[in-house]
């Protein structure tokens, strides 16, 4: 292993003599707010070390990152079932794409995309008694850390602005693949994208992903080893939208993102490192996150290929 605190100290320096590019979402009001020039990093692995730096301790939103949570939780309960509901499918489209929907019958192409996650939002409804509640239980619970929120202020400007989520949900209600009222879909969807993590809370939350399905301290089984193959091999071809081939070509590594200028990426059997940087690209996604990984990987050749 490489001196990995070094390695991304020298990254990290690297990256901020360079010009930043890319806008800050702003698409939800709220979002728009962040000092865009903010960039943190922090891996852990899976015998427990921790290396950080830049503004690690600095707590952003962590949007679309979630939809592999809410998967996983709809995952555990149901099992193989659930892909009567979303495919596993990259999509080649945009986010919050409504493009393929109508020919697929209301099935999404995967979980990932904001069609995908307003699906299985509609799914845990029907599995949990309270899924706002298993959420961030399960976020609390697998970081170890209890001061994970969800920022009020975050959800009540999306659910301000929405507009494109809600055609979403009621274009897919009206396919027939969501069960339950349209608004207590939504409300759950946007009550977890505002959840808000700092790089540390982020990193340790996805740990189970390189560790089989559980946390390394063996206190929660989330996935079995199976599953968790499929959940990675999911973020590989799904967690970018139409930029997953990009990303696994420059990067080599399952991860997700999200407009909160959050990216996370997992390394099975070795780490997670999360990356979080405000500035999007074209596609929603980090654009010095991405540069970061890639230099990540390449300089220590530390990926999945
Ligand atoms: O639904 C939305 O549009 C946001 N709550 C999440 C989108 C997102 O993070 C896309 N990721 N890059």
């Amino acid at each position: 292993m490489p001196d990995l605190q070094n390695v991304i100290e020298l990254i990290y320096h690297d990256i901020i003599k360079h010009k930043n590019y890319g806008e800050v979402a702003s698409y939800i009001p709220e979002l728009a707010a962040v000092d865009s020039e903010k960039l943190g990093v922090c891996l852990t692995t899976v015998d427990g070390q921790v290396f950080h730096v830049g503004d690690w301790q600095d707590r952003f939103s962590i949007q679309s990152i979630v939809k592999v949570l809410l998967l996983s939780l709809a995952y555990n309960k149901l099992g193989g079932q659930l892909w009567q509901r979303v495919g596993v499918e990259p999509s080649g489209t945009a986010f919050n794409s409504l493009g393929t929907l109508e020919n697929d019958e209301g099935i999404p192409r995967n979980p990932f995309s904001n069609a995908g996650a307003i699906v299985i939002s509609d799914i845990l409804i029907d599995l949990y008694e309270d899924p706002r509640q298993a959420m961030i239980d399960m976020i609390r619970s697998v970081s170890g850390d209890p001061s994970i929120y969800f920022d009020t202020k975050v959800a009540a400007s999306e659910k301000a602005e929405g507009f494109r989520n809600v055609a979403l949900a009621n274009f897919i209600k009206s396919l027939g693949n969501i069960n339950n009222g349209v608004d207590d879909v939504l409300n759950l969807y946007f009550d977890c994208c505002s959840i808000a993590v700092n790089c540390e809370q982020l990193a340790k939350v996805f740990l189970f992903f390189a560790n089989n399905g559980q946390t390394p301290d063996m206190n929660n089984v989330l996935l079995n080893p199976s599953q968790t193959k499929r959940m990675n091999a999911i973020m590989l071809t799904c967690g970018f939208y139409d930029e997953a081939g990009d990303f696994a070509y420059k990067v080599g590594l399952p991860g997700k993102s999200g407009v909160g200028g959050g990216i996370v990426a997992v390394l099975p059997k070795h780490f997670s490192i999360a990356v979080w940087s405000p500035r999007l690209n074209e596609k929603g996604n980090s654009y010095r996150g991405l540069k970061f990984l890639e230099k990540f990987t390449t300089e220590t050749k530390l990926s999945i290929f």
